[in-house]
């Protein structure tokens, strides 16, 4: 079994790439899935059976600017990775990581057959995706929201920003879960507790300061992401 992996050189392409050590890993310069022909080139010569497609544009305020661009990536690059596999390998698997973030976010507790409503064009990118991945057979969307493993970088966080927030490193060995067991369809991988952002922040850094979305100003974020499954099972943070 071949398995790719797309934004190997991501946050989460990185966890990804220890949890399956024998997977192609392309950096953006040798797969750039904007440029059609070189993917599909890339993708008959080395004949994929699975793809773990986490390349994306991921700064909200980046697609805000450059929609065009995230457009292509986020959208028409899932669909142009998807065309390809499924004409070199028509029961190829495809797995697509999408976020929380397709929710309006408004009330949280979101489930797998709850109605999205996207708040910013990121994460309408993202939805859009999902819309393309459902047009195929044998593919699986993955909803998820993660943090790095780590002392928190920010100094502040949120307070009235919530989700069940998982690790890195937790979300590709529960992506390396449902790969091993085929699930397919919509799966929410999150972990089993709802916190503030900013308790999530105090686990590795007590002296983070609080700040609130009204202070922060900017593009408008998404305010509980918090997840439910009901066809998977919950992971505890950390895993422990
Ligand atoms: N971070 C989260 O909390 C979160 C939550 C839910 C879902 N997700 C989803 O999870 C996936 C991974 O997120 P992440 O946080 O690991 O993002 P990330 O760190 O920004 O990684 C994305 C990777 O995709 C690459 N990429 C961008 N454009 C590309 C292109 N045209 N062709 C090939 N590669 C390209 C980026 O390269 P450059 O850096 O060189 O541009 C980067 O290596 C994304 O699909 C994201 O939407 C993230």
């Amino acid at each position: 079994m071949v398995t790719l992996i797309t934004g190997s050189e991501g946050r989460l392409g990185t966890e990804l790439k220890k949890v399956f050590p024998v997977a192609l890993v392309p950096t953006l310069n040798e797969l750039n899935i904007t440029d059609r022909d070189s993917v599909f080139k890339y993708i008959e010569k080395n004949k994929p059976d699975i793809i773990i497609h986490a390349a994306a544009m991921t700064s909200a305020e980046g697609c805000k600017k450059n929609p065009e661009k995230a457009w292509q990536t986020n959208v028409e690059g899932t669909r142009t990775l998807l065309k390809s596999l499924k004409k070199i390998n028509p029961d190829g698997y495809f797995i697509y990581i999408s976020t929380a973030g397709v929710f309006k976010c408004d009330r949280g507790n979101y489930g797998e057959d709850d109605c999205p409503n996207p708040v910013n064009f990121y994460c309408l990118t993202k939805l859009c995706g999902e819309v393309v991945v459902q047009d195929f057979d044998n593919t699986l969307i993955v909803r998820t929201n993660f943090v790095p493993k780590g002392k928190w970088p920010h100094g502040k966080a949120f307070i009235d920003r919530f989700g069940t927030y998982l690790y890195t490193d937790d979300v590709a060995g529960a992506i390396k879960d449902v790969v091993v067991h085929k699930l397919t369809g919509i799966v929410h991988i999150c972990g089993d507790k709802k916190l503030s952002m900013y308790d999530l922040a105090k686990l590795s850094d007590p002296k983070v300061e609080k700040i609130t979305l009204k202070e922060h100003g900017g593009i408008t974020l998404p305010k509980d992401m918090s997840l439910v499954t009901k066809i998977w099972h919950p992971y505890r943070l950390g895993g422990k």
